[in-house]
């Protein structure tokens, strides 16, 4: 996969160089570029920001330098070999979420070209005049305002990076992550444990030293139910009643969850606090 990255602080995506990702370049999986948005600017001041039309705050980054440098980095390959050309990631706390599902859509594409911004944003016109070409998404890490765009880059290549085949160690290693698709999509991951078994006069759980893979399924799922119940009920509300077996049922009943009329699951009134 290749990826490239316009930015004006190149040196704010080093840490692609360390760990899963820059193991991923060094062994050639992933194909990373960073430019600075700079060399495509013209004046002495190498300007990319200029005060926006119809007044307000702050600053909003100029489209020549990113038409510019969008040009000469799609002219530069089609690792995709199909000329569709690459997906533009625009990072913006104006866009869809970026979830779970967003990361396995872009890992499946062979070239992705992220833009992060500074300041107020890159004028309209860019993705405008770039998404009549190309597919262009626009994604939000999360509700709250950064300062730029590269953070969310290193979290979106991160995510999607460790989804290619042969970065991870263990391929089964995300098999079981929170919000992974599969039969335990809508739930957090449980807790986990290594050595030593007794930690400053602390067990482990029993069942994990049974052998017995079964029990351990369940109470691993067991786990899961309690910790979305408490941190994200919002997840445990939209799951499926059908994907319940009985025993999630009883777990969800010990809760205070019960079937609700529209045949989702819900906590029960009698545990709404006044
Ligand atoms: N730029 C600033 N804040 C952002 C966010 N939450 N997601 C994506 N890009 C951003």
């Amino acid at each position: 996969m290749r990826l490239d990255i316009v930015t004006i602080f190149p040196e704010y995506l080093e840490p692609l160089n360390v760990s899963l990702v820059g193991k991923a370049r060094a062994r050639g999986r992933l194909d990373v570029r960073v430019h600075d948005l700079r060399q495509w600017t013209h004046d002495r001041h190498n300007t990319v920001d200029d005060t926006p039309y119809g007044g307000g705050p702050g600053m909003v980054m100029k489209p020549e330098p990113w038409g510019e440098a969008l040009d000469a980095v799609i002219a530069s390959g089609d690792p995709g070999g199909d000329g569709d050309g690459p997906v533009i990631v625009v990072p913006t706390p104006s866009g869809s979420p970026f979830t779970q599902e967003t990361a396995v859509e872009l890992a499946a594409e062979p070239w992705l070209v992220f833009t992060p911004a500074r300041y107020e944003g890159i004028d309209r016109r860019v993705v405008e005049e770039y998404g009549e070409r190309f597919r262009v998404r626009e994604l939000s890490i999360g509700d709250y305002v950064l300062a730029g765009g590269e953070a969310p880059v290193l979290v979106m290549v991160e995510a999607v990076a460790r989804l290619l085949p042969g970065v991870l160690g263990n391929a089964e290693s995300h098999r079981d992550d929170s919000f992974a698709p599969g039969a335990m999509a809508d739930l957090l991951e449980g807790p986990v444990y290594t050595k030593p078994p007794v930690w400053r006069g602390r067990d482990i759980p029993e069942v994990l030293l049974s052998g017995h893979h079964g029990r351990i399924a369940r109470w691993r799922r067991d786990q899961a139910f309690r910790r979305t119940a408490r941190y994200r009920p919002d997840l445990l509300e939209r799951c499926d009643p059908a994907a319940l077996d009985a025993e999630d049922r009883k777990l969800l009943a010990e809760l205070g969850w019960a079937e609700r009329p529209d045949g989702r699951f819900g906590p029960t009134a009698q545990d709404v606090e006044e």
